[in-house]
């Protein structure tokens, strides 16, 4: 903590906010600074381990902005809530790191920042599909080795997707928006397994294929799994996208990928842990032909032992939400929750969709309500009815 180097902005400002990484773009601290919020960040890239988190929290402390990569335990929340603060803003969607029961226990909010990662994240996992099942990275060692001797007709063969059968393992907002690339883009049939159906995704096929069916073409089909299996064993790829819990750690085990097929892809752009990471290792060693595109690790930013020497396996840096636009929308979000936690604004209404989000981002004078706050029901916290409610509070 000693020497950790920080830089504060607006130091006069009443309310103090703690960020523990460096944020992109200027919108979120505009938001903070008109909030009259002095706002401390911490510098360089190493995570910040919870001793330091409580001692950068102090005696007082409004509220802190926080990362994936740290432990919100109990006791540090505990530690904010005892320096008076009033919310916990995580710059992510996801927030298994998040003692989040703990939270509401402690009447603290706990934010997160959906709505502006959905596609970017979507997108993240068709480039990690295509960089497996076309072996992509291969390709590019080979080019940079100087071993490509010329174009040959077995070099490097890979698994055509187009018409193929794609798996989804969790149909929320990032997997609907992946299932819709794969189905719309390479004409996919869509098998998905979640705890309930999703209607909207099935329209959304069904009215696809009668799109094609009109056009003279094959139509697409869509069906929800009711086991895992059911879905393992027919799918050429299979994405997941559920949400990291106790229940779904390793839901990908070594059963689970005896039981999918020889010629395989499995993408994983969500949480690392629930991938079984040795098991993956030794069902890709004991299957060349079986393919595997991952952004996250079972103990990032540690990858297991032998993921790295396999070729048939991509690997990139959690880059899921990293485009410039999104990285940023996140910042303003983030700051956005504290705002609007501090002024006692209520929560927006559910986000499902990007366009939710946008006010946030573009408007000038942005809603008067926390964007997203994940123990907002079981707070109380009172919810946005309607955007013009927030309109009339600005006049
Ligand atoms: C998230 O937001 O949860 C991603 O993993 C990082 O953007």
């Amino acid at each position: 903590m000693a020497d950790r180097a920080w830089t504060t902005v607006n130091p006069a400002g009443a309310r103090r906010v703690v960020v523990t990484k460096e944020l992109p773009g200027e919108r979120w601290l505009a938001l903070l600074a008109a909030a009259d919020c002095r706002v401390e960040i911490a510098q360089g890239d190493e995570v910040i381990g919870e001793a330091e988190l409580r001692a950068a929290i102090g005696d007082h402390c409004d509220a802190v902005i926080g990362q994936l990569t740290e432990g919100w335990s109990a006791e540090v929340l505990g530690a904010l809530r005892a320096a008076g603060g009033a919310v916990y803003s995580q710059y992510a969607v996801g927030y298994d790191n998040v003692d989040v029961a703990a939270a509401t226990r402690l009447h603290l909010p706990v934010g997160n920042t959906p709505g502006v990662l959905t596609e970017t994240t979507a997108e993240t996992a068709v480039a990690l599909t295509f960089a497996a099942a076309r072996r992509i990275a291969e390709g590019d060692r080979m080019m940079r080795a100087g071993a490509y001797r010329g174009w040959l007709p077995s070099m490097l063969l890979g698994n055509l997707l187009y018409r193929g059968t794609l798996g989804i393992v969790g149909a929320g907002r990032i997997g609907a928006a992946y299932a819709r690339m794969m189905v719309e883009g390479h004409k996919m049939d869509l098998v998905y397994y979640d705890v309930r159906d999703s209607e909207e995704l099935e329209t959304y096929v069904t009215e696809y294929a009668a799109f094609l069916t009109a056009h003279g073409e094959q139509p697409v089909t869509c069906r929800r799994a009711m086991a895992l299996p059911e879905l393992l064993v027919t799918c050429d790829v299979v994405s997941i996208h559920a949400t990291l819990t106790p229940e779904t750690r390793h839901l990908i085990g070594a059963p689970e990928l005896a039981a999918m097929k020889e010629e395989a892809v499995l993408v994983n752009a969500s949480r690392g842990p629930l991938v079984d990471e040795a098991a993956l290792v030794a069902h890709c060693r004991a299957h060349s032909r079986f393919r595997a595109g991952l952004d996250v690790y079972e103990r990032e930013p540690a990858m297991a032992p032998g993921l790295a020497e396999l070729d048939n396996v991509v690997v990139v840096p959690h880059l899921g939400s990293a485009t410039t636009w999104t990285r940023e929308g996140m910042a303003t979000l983030a700051a956005a929750n504290v705002v609007a936690i501090l002024q006692g604004w209520p929560v927006w209404h559910a986000v499902d969709g990007l366009e939710d989000a946008l006010p946030f981002l573009e408007d000038e004078r942005p809603p008067h309500a926390a964007p997203s706050i994940v123990n907002a029901d079981a707070l109380g916290l009172p919810r946005l009815v309607s955007q013009a409610q927030t309109k009339e509070d600005q006049q």
